[in-house]
């Protein structure tokens, strides 16, 4: 699995590698989860087979923590000094993951637990259903600082310091219009990290990208993207994603959408940069 994403990272294409262009950070991976053990869940009020396929079988512990040491100090060299990392997952893998972060000299800022409002029904009823993930918030530089909206955060947690518990619901269905991907993110989530820490126009790497939950979240908030993925059929579904938010209406739709999910309507501060609607900034998918 490492030997593919060293391939992948390579594989980022020309124009990135020949402008040494570095990254913000601001990736927000979720990497292989590695919870593909034979188990059941409830999809959609069936039940369904918790495998996800190949690519998020555990490999046992020393593999994973091998795999999750090569990926991160892979993205560790693309990025910035200033750089940071989100990466989410469940108690499956990311033990593993903080613990690599802390081997690869990363500084951990915080563990955000996001409870989702809607998790599956347990079906076994032998214990507590399952209903959070945990996402790792972490810097490239113990020394140098990182960029924090505070002022912003508070002010979408009506007017109080956001904590690092956030409710939000599990994906729904108009984000999955261009096909389904087993694992895919919610895009108020996303929308919330990149708000959390990034600034207009700058560069986020997502090496896992699936659907590119990350990448359509940053395009609707005007940062640039790249993504990467080992499986092309996911990356279909991402260029058809990107695609969909070329229309003018769905792409106002889905800001409406995700800026639902704050005490405060973030409206007044999309709408600064209305006047000229700003979407021809990252990369060309072809
Ligand atoms: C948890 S999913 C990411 C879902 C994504 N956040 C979304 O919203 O759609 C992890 C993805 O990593 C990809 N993957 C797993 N191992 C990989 C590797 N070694 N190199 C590149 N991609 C890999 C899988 O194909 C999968 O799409």
């Amino acid at each position: 699995m490492a030997g593919i994403l060293v391939g992948a990272l390579r594989g980022v294409p020309a124009e990135g590698i020949a402008e040494n262009r570095r990254f913000e950070a601001r990736g927000r991976p979720s990497p292989s989860y590695f919870l593909s053990n034979g188990g059941i869940s409830v999809q959609s009020g069936k039940q369904v087979s918790v495998n996800k396929g190949g690519w998020d079988k555990s490999k046992v512990f020393e593999k994973d923590n091998e795999f999750n040491y090569q990926w991160l100090k892979l993205c560790r060299e693309k990025h910035k000094e200033k750089g940071t990392i989100w990466i989410s997952g469940t108690y499956h893998n990311i033990f593993s993951v903080a613990q690599m972060l802390n081997e690869l000299d990363f500084r951990i800022l915080n563990c955000i637990t996001w409870a989702k409002t809607n998790p599956p029904p347990n079906l076994s009823c032998k214990f507590f259903t399952h209903s959070t993930e945990f996402i790792l918030w972490a810097r490239k530089n113990k020394k140098v600082t990182h960029y924090y909206n505070y002022e912003l955060m508070k002010e979408i947690n009506g007017g109080t310091q956001m904590r690092d518990l956030w409710s939000l619901p599990a994906v729904a269905k108009w984000e999955k219009s261009c096909g389904k991907h087993p694992t895919q993110k919610p895009l108020p989530l996303l929308a919330r990290i990149i708000l959390a820490s990034t600034k207009e126009s700058d560069w986020m790497l997502d090496p896992f990208t699936g659907s590119s939950t990350t990448g359509i979240a940053a395009s609707l908030l005007n940062r640039r993207f790249l993504g990467l993925d080992k499986e092309e059929s996911f990356l279909d579904i991402s260029k058809n994603r990107r695609e969909e938010i070329n229309d003018i209406k769905t792409r106002f739709e889905y800001r409406e959408k995700i800026i639902k999910y704050s005490d405060k309507p973030l409206k007044e501060i999309f709408e600064v940069h209305e006047e000229t609607p700003y979407f021809g900034i990252d990369l060309p998918i072809e």
